[in-house]
């Protein structure tokens, strides 16, 4: 594949997947890129490697570029094995390299390779390497999004490295964000970073708005920001961080998502009275059968809409388990300023929307009550119930959607 040099003698030489479309669990219909960089100065230095499956890709470009015995130093800005499981082979063919590390990454690769052999630096907040022209300034970025998290930024150049932080899962020949508008389109890029955040940061909004605070305060230049996903931000680095800024401060449309299970159909017919309801008071509505769209589309969705409805049969006097794994993933998000309701079917005795709302509280999240629940199928009157359920719960998002502006 083509090094591509990203700033004067700074390379990409990573990978592209163009295959995976399940990374642990998170669907990427669109592949994705392990990106690492090659700083081809005084002291050849390696930022980051990639997935162990791709080692072959990444270190193929690298000897497009030099002898790889010749890296002096590698900089490993985070442990995940997507970016870290090609360490031992790059480890093999640079042996005299220095790892620049954080403290708890170092701990964290010792569970994972021999270590005992390799050089290290641990490196923390506002240390530097000078690898001749370049000087490469680390800043630790705790669980953003695992504890040995850092970025480098590479002064001289203007560039941060900014690890899995603005990236995204996307599988494309362009590594920039220009190049990709004038292919793709600007939506399809937005999508891709709102997903990327909404499933695997939103936990971390605070810290988020904290730490780019930090990043300000020091008050580095930066011109071009270049993650390990996806592409390149190179025409409005400044955006991107706005974006995340606004993401972690909980930017939503107003809009509802739908988001049901059904057994026999009767709370798939209560969507179509709600989501009418909704429409008709002016508010958009997405709808999504669980069972039908993978967990990490649902994330996405709800993330992207101010309001939620959760439909759910009752079985066995609990939420379906569909509703219920979408509950629970969803609590591991912590997701905020977000409205929730419920409704759904039952045949007798009910239980799946008392437990929705039990999981809305633990969720800390704000709620439209009562829910609406309706026995075996809905009857015209029931359906004029949903219908004015729908309307009631769009009311309310509106007048909660006003409160951001
Ligand atoms: Fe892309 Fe946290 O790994």
């Amino acid at each position: 594949m083509k090094t591509i040099e990203i700033k004067p003698d700074i390379f990409w030489v990573g990978a592209i997947d163009w295959a995976v479309r399940d990374f642990h669990g998170y669907v990427t219909p669109n592949g994705t890129t392990y990106n690492n960089y090659l700083i081809m100065d005084e002291q050849i230095t390696l930022l980051d490697t990639v997935k162990h499956d791709f080692s072959y890709v990444s270190i193929n470009n690298i000897k497009h570029l030099t002898d790889p015995s010749k890296i002096s130093n590698l900089v490993v800005n985070h442990i995940e094995p997507d970016h870290a499981s090609s360490i031992d082979k790059i480890m093999a063919l640079a042996p005299d390299a220095t790892i620049y590390i954080t403290e708890k990454g170092k701990k964290g690769l010792d569970r994972h390779f021999d270590t005992s052999k390799w050089k290290f630096r641990i490196v923390k907040t506002g240390d530097t390497l000078n690898t001749g022209k370049y000087t490469l300034l680390f800043i630790e970025t705790p669980m953003l999004h695992w504890p040995d998290s850092m970025m480098t930024y590479v002064r001289e150049a203007k560039l941060l490295i900014s690890q899995d932080a603005f990236g995204q899962h996307l599988a494309t020949t362009a590594r920039f964000d220009d190049e990709f508008i004038e292919c793709a389109s600007r939506s399809e890029l937005d999508d891709a970073v709102v997903d990327y955040y909404a499933n695997i940061l939103m936990p971390f909004g605070e810290l988020i708005k904290t730490k780019i605070g930090e990043i300000q305060k020091l008050g580095i230049k930066i011109d071009m920001i270049a993650p390990d996903h996806g592409i390149i931000w190179r025409r409005e680095p400044g955006s991107i961080i706005q974006k995340y800024l606004d993401l972690a401060n909980g930017q939503a449309a107003l809009r509802i998502t739908i988001i049901y299970d059904t057994m026999w159909h009767s709370t798939e017919l209560m969507t179509l009275f709600i989501m009418q309801g909704i429409k008709d008071e002016g508010v958009d509505c997405k709808v999504l059968k669980l069972r039908a769209t993978p967990m990490s589309v649902a994330i996405k969705e709800f993330w992207k809409s101010r309001g939620c409805l959760i439909g759910s049969p009752t079985l066995n006097n609990i939420l379906f388990p569909s509703a219920a794994e979408f509950l629970t993933h969803l609590r591991g998000l912590r997701p905020k300023k977000r409205i929730m309701g419920a409704f759904g079917s039952c045949g007798w005795g009910g239980g799946a929307i008392k437990e929705a709302y039990e999981e809305f509280k633990r969720i800390k999240l704000e709620t439209f009550e009562p829910g609406l629940q309706i026995i075996y199928k809905p009857s015209v009157e029931d359906n004029k119930n949903c219908y004015e359920f729908g309307r009631a719960f769009a009311t309310k998002i509106k007048e909660y959607h006003a409160t951001f502006k």
